[in-house]
């Protein structure tokens, strides 16, 4: 498993907290999912933004996708918080949730049909080894705090 498969876990566990958001009752049954969420999308855009994108950015061909990556990461810390800003109202609740979802997939869609394929082949294996290298040693002293 390499770093992009990892980036790829972290977008899978992404999606499945938008499901349980889908199916948790109003109010506190929310909270869980919606806090784990926002700790999820920080590491994993902290990992991109640190270790991932700085590198790819070097590349042409790669940087009007990793411009827009940056403001698809905020976009989503800008949703999230809409949505945990939420009043108990399930209908706006949903609407928020399914635009969060929408902004979720495309920046899942982008990242792996795209970015990370572009990266293979773009990045030579010290650029690839370096990203790799930095996102286990991050990845470890997260699981050891
Ligand atoms: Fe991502």
């Amino acid at each position: 498993m390499d770093h992009f498969d990892v980036l790829k876990n972290q977008h899978r566990s992404m999606r499945k907290r938008i499901d349980e958001l889908r199916v948790a009752g109003g109010g506190s049954a929310r909270q869980e999912p919606l806090d784990e969420l926002r700790v999820e999308l920080e590491f994993h855009a902290s990992l991109e933004e640190t270790y991932v994108y700085p590198v790819l950015e070097r590349f042409d061909d790669m940087r009007s996708w990793i411009r827009m990556l940056w403001e698809s990461h905020d976009e989503l810390r800008q949703l999230i918080e809409e949505l945990a800003g939420c009043p108990e109202d399930d209908a706006a609740f949903a609407t928020r949730l399914s635009r969060l979802s929408e902004a979720i997939e495309k920046h899942v869609g982008d990242e792996e049909m795209h970015v990370y394929p572009n990266a293979r082949l773009l990045a030579g294996d010290v650029e690839l080894g370096s990203i790799s290298r930095n996102i286990e040693a991050a990845i470890r002293k997260r699981q050891a705090a």
